[in-house]
């Protein structure tokens, strides 16, 4: 069986979903159930003796010593995370928690329960590290993409803490010999994302006739990657990954934020027509994001040549397969916009001059 780390979140609970469909291997999903974890994102799965799932914290050692003795993974997938970077800007802590110190004991964690192995289970054991481009910095219009030897420079609280876990995974493995990989991915959209993030949030918001807000100038550029794709290749790279290598993961798929906006109104204009006129009447530019990167770029050859991996859909049919979604599944989104959602939109968006 795996471990995986963050199942109940967005990423995660797609790679435990898409898991369980292509392998017949059990998955142990531990998850703290922040905000950002969700039990009904499982809801397929609940039942399915092949999925145990742990409501515990990564930064609780003698919780993950006691699973991984009595579980016995062949893997860790590690996506469980802080990951809002506007979150992040309001209250970094939670992200130096997290995302460094439970990467950390993780860390510790493995060695101890790898360094117990032996033989072919300890030859077999991995430790895969899911991580994000934005650990590259900012990129100028005609700079090339980020690839894996491209220098750190990250710039906001989010993605100085995801690189900081980075360097420890890669320290892990030059120091203690620990099985990593790493996966650095672009922006991910698709089914089960929290409506904070920029996606989900404009389809929830134009179909509730509320104003779109775009930071700034709307040309930040960000490479969009269908979540499915994103499972894809974490699968590739656990299975077949050179072990203490990092591996770029992209769509090929650069856009500015406003075009993303404009494809989701032209679809719901399509798919859901508002009487009121078409959504991108909606669009509102607001007070802009401090220390906003302004573009990310993603060169996905090498796992492409190493590993055979590219993306299978486009934006456009991953953007209509993630609108549907959304569409056909208001009451998980009617759910999740709870309270504390409401806090968190108040707190993001009033001081911007703008209340969704
Ligand atoms: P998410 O915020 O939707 O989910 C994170 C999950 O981790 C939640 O279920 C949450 O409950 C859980 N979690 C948080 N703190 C925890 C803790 N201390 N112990 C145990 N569980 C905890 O995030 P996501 O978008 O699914 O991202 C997953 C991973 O992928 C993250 O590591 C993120 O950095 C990385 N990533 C995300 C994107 C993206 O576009 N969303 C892109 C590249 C990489
Ligand atoms: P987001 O989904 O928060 O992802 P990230 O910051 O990790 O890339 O934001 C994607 C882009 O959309 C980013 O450039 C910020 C921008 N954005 C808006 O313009 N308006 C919004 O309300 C949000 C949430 C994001």
């Amino acid at each position: 069986m795996i471990l995986v780390t963050g199942g109940a979140g967005f990423i995660g609970a797609n790679f435990v979903l898409d898991w369980l469909a292509a392998a017949n291997e059990p998955v142990v999903n531990l998850d703290a159930l922040t905000y950002a974890g969700n039990m009904e994102n499982l809801a397929s799965v609940q039942g399915d003796g092949r999925h145990v799932f742990v409501h515990g914290d990564i930064c609780d050692r003698a919780l993950i010593d006691r699973l991984l003795v009595e579980q016995r993974p062949r893997a860790i997938v590690h996506f469980a995370a802080e990951s809002h970077v506007d979150r992040s800007i309001h209250g970094p802590a939670a992200f130096v928690r997290t995302n460094v110190e439970g990467t950390f004991t993780l860390l510790e964690a493995a060695r101890a329960y790898w360094g117990a192995l032996d033989g072919e289970a300890r030859a077999a054991f991995r430790f895969l590290h899911v991580s994000t481009d934005e650990v590259y910095g900012s990129l100028g219009p005609q700079d090339p993409p980020f690839a894996e030897t491209k220098a750190f420079e990250p710039n906001s609280p989010y993605s100085a803490s995801k690189a900081a876990s980075d360097h420890l995974v890669r320290a892990w493995h030059h120091t203690y010999g620990l099985p990593v990989l790493t996966t650095n991915c672009s922006n991910n959209y698709g089914p089960y994302q929290f409506p904070e993030k920029l996606i989900p949030l404009v389809i929830a918001n134009a179909l509730a006739g509320k104003p779109l807000p775009i930071y700034g100038d709307g040309m930040n550029v960000r490479d969009w990657l269908y979540v499915g794709d994103h499972c894809a290749a974490i699968r590739e790279v656990l299975a077949r990954g050179r072990l203490g290598e990092t591996y770029n993961v992209g769509g090929w798929n650069e856009m500015p934020n406003i075009d993303i906006v404009r494809t989701i109104c032209a679809l719901l204009d399509e798919l859901r027509p508002d009487p009121a006129g078409p959504h991108e009447r909606l669009i509102t530019y607001v007070q802009d994001r401090p220390g906003h990167d302004r573009r990310y770029a993603i060169d996905a050859r090498k796992i492409e040549r190493e590993l055979g991996w590219r993306p299978a859909e486009t934006f456009a049919s991953g953007i209509r397969k993630t609108v549907a979604w959304y569409l056909a599944n208001q009451d998980w989104v009617g759910h999740v916009q709870s309270g504390a959602y409401r806090e968190w939109i108040d707190a993001n968006y009033a001081a911007r001059g703008a209340r969704p």
